[in-house]
């Protein structure tokens, strides 16, 4: 962001507001005797005040926080759950504002006024009815939010590349991470991403019949104003009795995302994934989703076949064909070994015995052990089934995870003759 001259007071301004809720909440942090002798670990505890600062500090913090919520690639397990409780507790936009937002051709084709259905930090959904009887989801972007975010963001940034230079955090990634947090932010603020990115998830889950993805009503839709088919029952969804099938078609629908397309809906939560009362289930909010290239689709589908044969060295070097670089004295033989026991003792599990998050954790853990770093294209997917796993674990223990997964696995590596460009 190129920073106008005349914004520099406010800019420093909001510098030192953030530093400041940002050192309160770790002294907070450190010195929460009662915490440390209750047993807490210090992790939670200090995500648990990164949750009050980033509340404090407004919507692109709170974004943020979620984001970083999903990480447990780079963040302690027990700070992403005491970040995870971050919600955006916002009022909605008052209707009139909402609705000098809308383009005049959507406006002048309502048939009555818009009502609130849903509020965050960034947008609020609306339910309207167009005159030819359609009723529409609206969702609109607060006023002035993406100049603020991009603000923060910035700061945020140059933030991250400041603390990498002290002398404890000197090597550590905190510009990268920094970076894809606010590329993934940045990227919901786009509704005509979002408008994209649902429309392609339309497409490819068409197939699946208990999957259901709203329609995008293009010729509406404009950078700050998304509007959509509505699906009615969304607030009240997750309650009905055929939640566990509803479950198992939100996780066949994931499987597919991964193994055959390859475009991945990264943001699964509760709140963007519905299980309805008749056995269907309802995704909404695509705006951070990834594509992953070819090869990284084929990659992802190859180790979760062999890791459900148990087959650990093959797993590791599918693993290996796709790390980054990582620092000096990489360990491939002792990475092959931490893999293959991983692995093994996952093979052939139910989902009430196996447990993802910390199957992802070790293996991430493993990678930095030895000295490698995941490629993002494997960490995106894996947060995203990560995501959702709470849900899953809860709704239906029974479910045998693996062999869910093996038909959307075959297909998906079989989709490797069609595109034989690809090496
Ligand atoms: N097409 C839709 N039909 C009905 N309700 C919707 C629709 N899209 C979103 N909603 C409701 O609005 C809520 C917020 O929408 P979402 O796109 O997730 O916004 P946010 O980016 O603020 O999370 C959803 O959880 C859902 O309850
Ligand atoms: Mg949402």
């Amino acid at each position: 962001m190129r920073t106008d001259p005349r914004e520099a007071p406010a800019l420093i301004v909001r510098a030192a507001r953030i530093g400041a809720v940002l050192a309160l909440a770790l002294l907070r942090a450190v010195t929460d005797v009662r915490g440390l002798v209750a047993g807490v670990p210090p992790a939670a505890l200090l995500g648990d005040r990164l949750a009050w600062a980033c509340e404090r500090l407004g919507p692109a913090f709170i974004k943020i926080g979620q984001l970083l919520s999903t990480r447990v690639d780079i963040a302690p397990p027990a700070a992403c759950r005491a970040l995870a409780r971050l919600r955006d507790h916002v009022p909605p936009l008052a209707v009139p504002v909402a609705a000098r937002a809308l383009p005049a051709h959507l406006a002048a084709r309502l048939s009555g006024p818009l009502t609130p259905v849903a509020a965050g930090a960034v947008a609020c959904v609306y339910h309207g009815r167009l005159l030819d009887g359609r009723e529409i989801a609206v969702k609109v972007r607060r006023p002035r939010i993406a100049r603020l975010i991009a603000r923060d963001l910035a700061l945020f940034r140059h933030g991250a590349r400041l603390l990498q230079r002290l002398p404890g955090l000197r090597g550590a990634p905190l510009a990268d991470v920094a970076g894809q947090l606010g590329d993934a932010l940045l990227a919901q603020l786009d509704f005509l991403g979002e408008a994209r990115a649902l429309g392609r998830l339309r497409a490819n889950l068409r197939d699946q019949a208990a999957v259901r993805v709203p329609g995008v009503l293009e010729e509406f839709c404009r950078p700050d104003v998304l509007v959509m088919e509505y699906v009615p029952g969304l607030e009240s969804s997750g309650r009905g009795p055929d939640r566990k099938e509803a479950v198992v078609a939100a996780l066949r629908a994931v499987y597919h995302m991964l193994f055959v397309d390859g475009f991945v809906h990264c943001d699964l939560h509760p709140g963007n994934l519905h299980p309805m009362p008749d056995g269907s289930v309802v995704i909404v909010d695509a705006g951070f989703s990834r594509q992953l290239t070819d090869s990284g689709r084929r990659a992802f589908a190859t180790f979760f076949y062999r890791m459900t044969r148990g087959e650990g060295a093959g797993c590791a070097e599918i693993v290996l064909s796709t790390v980054l670089g990582g620092r000096d004295g990489q360990d491939a033989r002792g990475f092959r070994a931490d893999m293959d026991e991983l692995v093994r003792a996952a093979g052939g599990s139910r989902i009430g015995e196996f447990d993802l998050v910390s199957f992802a954790v070790r293996l991430f853990a493993i990678q930095r052990k030895h000295g490698y770093y995941a490629d993002p294209q494997f960490v995106f997917p894996i947060l995203s089934l990560i995501v959702m796993e709470g849900t899953l674990r809860e709704a239906c223990p029974d479910v045998e995870f693996q062999t869910e997964a093996l038909p959307f696995v075959l297909r998906g590596l079989m989709r490797r003759g069609e595109e034989s460009t690809d090496p």
